[in-house]
């Protein structure tokens, strides 16, 4: 059966600790040698395309980049037909898409594994990375803390299935209206050992936490609501003060791109717990390890 990942939840906690696993292992096989990897963007991106694109070139392949508009998902022609003629060409498709459904069609005809870059639901390469950054950091995260202040957003969503899936609590400290509803947290919950769970007071989020994580307020696509976003996120900074309620030598980790001032003060991204480049850094090793597992290294 041809694996994909749209979401984290595609993977078992042991798959996704078996691709932590090769994210760090030197010397994977050069599983995609004379194969080709597509990478569509409709979106911009600076981490997304470089790591994936050198992960592919390390496992022996070709990553061929693709702006969203010279192929047009379901614009040009289908999400269905643009992924059964590249699977004729590619051994992986991924693409980074608004809607998460095009995705999710990509995923439903392709007889080659096809890889989320980022959709309006999830990240989940991002997800990978930061589980291992984390770990690296923190050591292994069942039964740890991880805050996530800010925006319920694609971001949050992968954060926190990864957290439950590895055994860690996620608390979201967001404003009314863009946390996760009751519905969406039980359905987090039922995912794996760890839990998740909303509070109002980013104090309450972030209280016991060895990881506070943020994103920016206005995501790709937003930019029409932006200043309606920063009006109900003011209070949602995350500031020395704010890191001060988190466990001592808690870490700071944001996907980036970062906006100073608005969800993090730069005292806080460019001081000494943020941990940011690691896991931007990270984005490649976690990339080279899941197209190694999704090639059926294991
Ligand atoms: N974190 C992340 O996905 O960054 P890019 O948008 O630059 O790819
Ligand atoms: N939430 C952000 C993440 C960017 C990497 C966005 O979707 O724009």
């Amino acid at each position: 059966m041809t694996r994909h990942l749209i979401d984290i939840t595609d993977f078992t906690p042991q798959e996704v600790t078996t691709i932590l696993r090769l994210s760090e292992q030197p010397g994977l096989p050069k599983v995609l040698a004379g194969l080709g990897v597509a990478l569509i963007f409709e979106k911009p991106s600076n981490r997304t395309r470089h790591s994936m694109e050198m992960a592919v070139v390390q496992l022996g392949g070709h990553p061929v980049y693709t702006r969203g508009e010279e192929v047009g998902i379901d614009v040009r022609e289908t999400a269905e037909d643009i992924a059964l003629v590249m699977a004729g060409y590619h051994a992986v498709l991924a693409a980074r898409v608004f809607q998460h459904d095009k995705v999710q069609r990509m995923a439903k005809v392709s007889p080659v594994p096809v890889l989320n870059m980022l959709s309006d639901h999830a990240h989940p390469l991002q997800a990978l990375a930061d589980a291992l950054t984390m770990q690296q950091i923190h050591g292994p995260l069942a039964g740890k803390r991880v805050a996530w202040v800010g925006d319920y957003n694609n971001v949050a969503r992968s954060l926190g299935e990864i957290c439950v899936l590895l055994g860690a609590t996620i608390t979201y400290g967001c404003p009314i209206g863009f946390h996760p509803a009751p519905p969406e947290l039980a359905r987090l919950n039922a995912l794996g050992s760890g839990s998740a769970s909303h509070q109002h007071h980013t104090e309450d989020a972030v209280a016991g936490a060895v990881a506070v994580h943020t994103d920016s307020w206005v995501s790709m696509g937003q930019e029409a609501e932006k200043q309606a976003r920063i009006a109900s996120f003011r209070a949602y900074t995350v500031t020395n003060e704010m890191m001060a309620y988190a466990e001592p030598g808690a870490g700071f980790y944001h996907c980036l791109p970062a906006y100073r001032g608005l969800e993090v003060a730069a005292e806080v991204i460019d001081g000494p717990a943020s941990h940011v480049i690691v896991q931007a850094h990270n984005r490649m090793h976690t990339a080279r390890g899941v197209l190694a597992f999704l090639m059926g290294v294991s």
